[in-house]
């Protein structure tokens, strides 16, 4: 039997583990041709000896360099690219069945529309490059036949509570609303007057689920359930006043759709990003994940309440920025990426990603998002007016 390449974007990082822990589960149905990672060179050349990669990319040159070199010794088979023309090369080889997309940020734009291009499976969490480019991404879907497999836990639940048959990107019959829930982050609770002293390492302490740095923040601020909205609005061709963000302190149920005869659909299980990644790679069939059996009696409640809207002022912004369309919610994007890791560098407190953010979609104008260049543009735009308003207030962690 033929087995299935898969080329993982952003492999190093925490969803790319993730899906060569499943990969590794079935060797008699998946391969990963292609890995690629940023700097994190000690990271993939522990996974170019685990999976043995056809070819392994460095998005920057001097770590594809020192990979080069160090792989010479160990594997001298696997071809190292470096660059953003080798993430692009890998994402449309064509012993590349699936990509995952999981580069975080807009970095992962480019490799992810290739996928696109190249009618690839997308196993799409890179969320950022589809909230900067909806309209040019999603016609590249449909006119390459590309499938788009959503791995986001929340949109990967919403398609598997869709009718049967469903496509993303297509509006599906006799639905009244999704329900996108959120674990509302380690500050759901924490006095509103003192979080703008909270450390980056508390910001990064997320509840229920293990991730990266950048979506951890994200979701301590709720920009991750903005940016999932915008998200979610693309996949499945719904208006926003048609999605409810519902906290759910638990992270159980990962999100429900309510059909118009009243039935809701949720899918539950264990915060474990296996599970969606699984049934995107297997989909229509089911594989095994690794993940335990949910433990209902152990649950033994969920929970729902709003969010508070003064707690949570990113998700207001994203959704702001969804209503005006065009390039803003690629100026929201680049903005929140500059606050994000200007806070985790403990630069500005918490309180100012949302502060950089605001200034920043009053500060750039957007155009309509009809051609790449605008959105790089836009992208780049953004994040030059988001530095130079960070530099100008003077901030210091802890004010
Ligand atoms: N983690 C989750 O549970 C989760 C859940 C849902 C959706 N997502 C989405 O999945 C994506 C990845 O998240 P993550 O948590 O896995 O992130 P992560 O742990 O920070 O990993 C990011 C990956 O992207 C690579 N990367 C970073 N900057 C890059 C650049 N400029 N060019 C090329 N590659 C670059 C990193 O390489 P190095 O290791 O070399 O830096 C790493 O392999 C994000 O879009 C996130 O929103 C994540």
């Amino acid at each position: 039997m033929n087995r299935c390449g898969v080329t993982v974007l952003g492999a190093t990082g925490s969803i790319g583990l993730s899906t060569l822990d499943v990969i590794a589960r079935h060797p008699q149905k998946y391969r990963a041709v292609a890995l690629t990672a940023h700097r994190d060179v000690e990271g993939m050349l522990r996974l170019c000896r685990l999976h043995h990669p056809e070819y392994a990319v460095m998005a920057d040159a001097d770590a594809a360099q020192q990979l080069a070199a160090q792989l010479r010794r160990v594997d001298g088979d696997i071809e190292v690219l470096a660059g953003e023309a080798g993430l692009v090369q890998v994402a449309e080889l064509t012993q590349a069945d699936q990509v995952m997309a999981a580069i975080v940020g807009a970095a992962g734009l480019l490799p992810t529309l290739a996928a696109a291009r190249a009618s690839k499976r997308i196993l799409l969490a890179n969320k950022e490059a589809l909230v900067m480019s909806g309209a040019l991404f999603m016609n590249e879907v449909h006119n390459s036949g590309a499938e788009l497999l959503p791995v986001d836990s929340e949109h990967n639940a919403i398609f598997q509570c869709m009718p049967s048959g469903y496509r993303a990107g297509r509006e599906a019959a006799a639905i009244r609303r999704i329900l996108l829930t959120a674990s509302g982050g380690p500050f759901r609770d924490y006095p509103l007057e003192k979080l703008s002293r909270v450390t980056p390492a508390e910001a990064c302490a997320h509840p229920n689920w293990e991730m990266g740095r950048k979506i951890s923040v994200d979701s301590a601020t709720m920009m991750n359930k903005g940016l999932e909205l915008i998200e979610a609005c693309w996949l499945f061709a719904v208006p926003a006043q048609r999605i409810q963000v519902v906290l759910h302190p638990q992270s159980v149920i990962h999100s429900m759709v309510d059909y118009l005869d009243g039935s809701v659909l949720a899918q539950l299980g264990n915060p474990d990003m296996r599970t969606p990644i699984a049934h995107a790679l297997a989909w229509p069939e089911r594989i095994e994940s690794g993940v335990d059996a949910l433990d209902i009696f152990r649950i033994a409640r969920l929970d729902f309440e709003a969010p508070d809207p003064a707690r949570y002022p990113c998700l207001r912004l994203a959704c702001e920025a969804w209503e005006l369309g065009g390039t803003t919610p690629a100026i929201l994007n680049a903005a929140n990426e500059v606050a994000v890791s200007i806070f985790l560098e403990g630069r500005i407190p918490f309180t100012g990603i949302s502060q950089v953010i605001e200034h920043t979609l009053g500060a750039v104008a957007a155009e309509p998002a009809d051609t790449l260049q605008r959105v790089l543009d836009a992208n780049a735009q953004a994040r030059f007016v988001a530095t130079q308003f960070v530099c100008g207030q003077g901030w210091r962690s802890g004010t």
